[in-house]
């Protein structure tokens, strides 16, 4: 069937390599959701950096209208493995991947997949707001269209902006000036304002690296608030150094570290939020969760 999205432009007819067995409905670990059906997973993906395995062998599945936590020490590999998701660890120099990461049942590292289509639907928000901070307000938000070389009428761009800042909550704080350069912005609006730029070309997944990390601690809650939100369209990865963000934030929390030096970042252990934190099965999570490492 044909829907046309940015999805399956980005894939070619032919390119599903997902063996019929996998797309059997295999239940899903953590909320019983047919794996053939999730928006997103990885499986046995690797990252590398030239010859430097950093991140060995993730599999790991995210539900739909729901927010994963990744956890871990810092040089775990949290942030190679989430770029890994949508294609973006491969643009740095030398810089690859092995296994698979599966978008609603495609491959995205597949030959004749379009990175950039990727990225559409899967969309991403840095630790630094990162804005372009000569552009108005509503330029920002209508980059990604701009960019995809989607054609929209006047009223259609209007409709976006409002649309898009109202879901990413800043609407009514710049209402009245979406002509002024986003520069202008304080850092949780401007952080606001990438989420907005991400969302206006309606990603079926967003991938948030330590996305408060640099906010105050009233523009973070506005974020945390503001995800609990967006999980009911949009399936969301976190990567967060803050364990109560985790839990305030997170249904499904995974654990990544690096068990002996030298040796890559592994996924140690996943499950639900509430139960990595009060009773997690490995003790590296154990050590982890209650502060005694990392
Ligand atoms: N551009 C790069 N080139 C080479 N190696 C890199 C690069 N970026 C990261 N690495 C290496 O990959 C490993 C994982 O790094 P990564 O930044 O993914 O960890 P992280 O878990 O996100 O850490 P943090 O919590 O500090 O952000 C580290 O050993 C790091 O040195
Ligand atoms: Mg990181």
């Amino acid at each position: 069937m044909t829907d046309g999205s940015p999805l399956e432009k980005a894939m070619s007819a032919e390119s599903d390599p997902t063996p019929s067995s996998e797309r059997a409905e295999r239940p899903n670990a953590v909320n019983g959701a047919a794996v053939a059906e999730l928006p997103l997973r990885s499986r046995d993906l690797s990252c590398y950096y030239g010859k430097h395995l950093a991140v060995e062998g993730v599999t790991l599945e995210f539900c739909e209208n729901s927010v994963t936590a990744l956890i871990g020490p810092s040089g775990c590999g949290k942030s190679t493995y989430l770029r890994s998701l949508n294609r973006m660890h491969e643009l740095i120099p030398n810089a690859y991947n092995t296994g698979e990461a599966v978008l609603r049942g495609t491959n995205i590292f597949e030959r004749g997949a379009d990175p950039v289509a990727i990225r559409r639907a899967i969309g991403m928000v840095f630790q630094r707001p990162n804005p372009f901070p000569t552009k108005s307000i509503a330029d920002n938000v209508l980059a990604g269209p701009k960019f995809s070389r989607v054609k929209l009428s006047r009223s259609d761009r209007t409709d976006l902006v409002e649309h898009t800042l109202r879901g990413a909550g800043l609407w009514n704080e710049v209402k009245n000036r979406l002509n002024a350069p986003a520069g202008g912005l304080s850092g949780g609006q401007q952080q606001r304002l990438c989420i907005a730029r991400a969302l206006g070309v309606e990603p079926e997944v967003l991938l948030m690296d330590e996305p408060c990390s640099a906010l105050d601690p009233q523009s973070t809650l506005r974020i945390e608030d503001l995800i609990q939100e967006l999980k009911d369209r949009v399936t969301i990865v976190i990567v967060t150094h803050n364990m109560q963000q985790a839990a305030r934030v997170s249904d499904t929390t995974a654990f990544f570290t690096i068990t002996n030096e030298g040796e890559p970042g592994r996924l140690i252990e996943v499950g639900q939020t509430e139960e990595m934190f009060s009773n997690p099965k490995d003790p590296q999570t154990e050590a982890y969760v209650s502060g005694r490492f990392g």
